[in-house]
């Protein structure tokens, strides 16, 4: 059995796809106290810590070794996967004031992962210059992940740094569900005129329906209508589709922020269950439980 922390967890699409992969999710933390009830109605069983992360990295490692040690069966696996935000990162804010704040947080993650020493860590995070070096510097591995080859319908792109080599995560033979497909998936066709996607972005530019989404964000896709020269937001359904939620996923308020926020599911199922055959041989840990078994 692999126990799950999930750190910056948001509504939980890491998680979703960590529970789809046969793991428990023992821990959430995220400071954003709407995505966290969405977590919890998803994750019922799961401790939810509100708080803002931060602060000293051994501090926090310290509590979840204690949470471990409380909570895990002695010799199970622990996972901790971290998606520390990345809009101070990304193309639109690439301000080196506005990078070195977004850094900082990546770097926590990445402290903290490290100082807990359980089995396996993942983080994810975009693929900026600040990132990679950040992972060069600390000699840490990672990968370019074009999620459609891992059976996620947009071409969403993310940097994966992880304790275990990703090289041989395996593909998926299948190509990905073009736009027009997902829309049918929920039932969805798109109106008259409505034949072209765009990535909502100031400078936009346009893909067919019948091509592979673009990255799910706050603003896209959209739908496209030459002839008239007007956008259509997508319903949540198809949104949430594209993010390879299930169709039953509980989300509330603010779920088009949370949907775009997200790990899409499929691609932390597949991410967990290679680290579950990486680590089927790793010598189980010892929690701070362990210890004070031992002692008695
Ligand atoms: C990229 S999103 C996480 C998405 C999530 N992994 C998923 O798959 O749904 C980043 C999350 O970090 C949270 N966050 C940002 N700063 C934080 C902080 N200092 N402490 C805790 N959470 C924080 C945000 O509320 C947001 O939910």
């Amino acid at each position: 059995m692999m126990y799950v922390i999930d750190l910056f967890s948001g509504a939980g699409g890491f998680s979703e796809g960590a529970r789809q992969a046969g793991a428990v999710v023992i821990l959430a933390v995220d400071c954003w106290q709407a995505a966290l009830d969405v977590h919890a109605a998803n994750h019922l069983d799961c401790h939810h810590w509100r708080e803002e992360v931060g602060g000293h990295p051994a501090e926090l490692a310290g509590r979840l070794r204690a949470f471990i040690g409380a909570n895990v069966p002695a010799g199970q696996l622990v996972h901790v996967h971290a998606s520390p935000p990345c809009q101070r990162l990304s193309k639109a804010n690439r301000s080196s004031r506005d990078t070195d704040v977004g850094l900082r947080l990546t770097r926590f993650a990445l402290d903290v992962v490290q100082a807990v020493g359980c089995h396996s860590w993942t983080i994810e995070q975009v693929s900026a210059p600040a990132v990679r070096k950040l992972m060069d510097d600390r000699g840490v591995k990672y990968r370019h992940l074009h999620f459609d080859k891992y059976g996620v319908p947009s071409i969403r792109r993310r940097l994966i740094a992880s304790s275990v080599p990703l090289d041989d995560l395996p593909v998926c033979v299948a190509p990905p569900l073009t736009l027009r497909e997902v829309m049918t998936v929920a039932g969805m066709q798109p109106p008259e005129g409505y034949d072209a996607q765009r990535d909502g972005s100031s400078k936009p530019t346009r893909r067919r329906l019948d091509d592979t989404s673009y990255t799910v964000t706050t603003r896209a896709p959209v739908l496209w209508n030459d002839a008239l020269g007007k956008e259509l937001a997508l319903p949540h359904v198809v949104r949430s589709l594209l993010q390879t939620f299930p169709p039953g996923y509980k989300f509330g308020k603010h779920s088009k922020k949370m949907v775009a926020n997200a790990v899409p599911p499929e691609m932390s199922r597949r991410l967990l269950l290679h680290v579950m055959r990486h680590n089927s041989d790793a010598p189980t840990l010892t929690t701070a439980g362990d210890r004070s078994r031992a002692s008695t």
